[in-house]
């Protein structure tokens, strides 16, 4: 099994090491990216992505570099503390270069079969809006089943994480390893992401914005009767 582990911030801090456990406890070959060291800064706006390709991004080598790593993998694990309730800038920008990789825009076929897990803590508050946010993020990527692990840890590193919450982030993490290792490659889109698919189908015939995601519904024969998924 191959796991993509990228990490919101650079430091080794509680959410490093949930999302790390949580990946070793799958047992598998682990490629771990770190936020701002592999990848850094916000989209610049600039659409080449959109309308030319991801390869034209400014950043694109770096982009493929992660984007990638997701693809070929089984299992993708995203932790990011909580900054201000939200996710880290550093992973918010990512995310906002893989955006044509959207269910709306230019879906990856290899991403509806895999499974995700997205970590965050926070001292007091905001982890759970932070995970349901990465979960969101992976949703339109087409990825069909995400696990949250939100932990509140009332500390500002590992070391301040008390026994207690340790013992119960133990517990969590091997309960959804479990659950991972029995649902690997069966992992299906839901309803909600055929329904998506199907909307967007009926934009896309009509779709004289972007072109590009245009041709590329039609060379993989969605607007007919193909799908992402088997
Ligand atoms: C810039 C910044 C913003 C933060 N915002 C919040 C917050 O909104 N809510 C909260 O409970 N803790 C907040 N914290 C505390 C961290 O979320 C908390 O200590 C977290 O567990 C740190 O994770 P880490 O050990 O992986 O770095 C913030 C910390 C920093 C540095």
């Amino acid at each position: 099994m191959k796991i993509t582990l990228i990490h919101g911030q650079n430091h080794k801090g509680s959410t490093y090491h949930i999302a790390r456990m949580t990946a070793e406890k799958l047992r598998g070959d682990i490629e771990e990216f770190f936020l701002p060291r592999d990848f850094s800064g916000g989209c610049s706006g600039c659409l080449a992505c959109l309308h030319k390709g991801r390869e034209f991004c400014p950043k694109a080598e770096k982009v493929s570099a992660i984007l990638d790593s997701m693809l070929s993998s089984d299992v993708i694990i995203i932790g990011s503390p909580t900054y201000v309730m939200e996710m880290t800038s550093h992973l918010k920008g990512f995310f906002e270069h893989i955006f044509t990789a959207w269910l709306a825009h230019r879906p990856e076929p290899a991403m509806f079969s895999k499974i995700a897990v997205v970590v965050s803590t926070a001292a007091g508050m905001g982890m759970d809006g932070v995970t349901k946010s990465m979960a969101k993020q992976m949703f339109y990527l087409g990825v069909p089943k995400t696990y949250q692990i939100p932990f509140r840890v009332m500390a500002s590193d590992w070391d301040g994480v008390s026994e207690k919450t340790k013992a119960k982030i133990n517990a969590k993490t091997n309960k959804i390893a479990g659950k991972i290792l029995s649902k690997k490659g069966r992992a299906k889109p839901g309803i909600r992401t055929k329904f998506i698919f199907l909307m967007m189908r009926a934009f896309q015939k009509n779709n004289d914005y972007a072109p590009l995601d245009k041709a590329y519904w039609e060379d993989k024969k969605w607007l007919e009767k193909e799908r992402p998924w088997r």
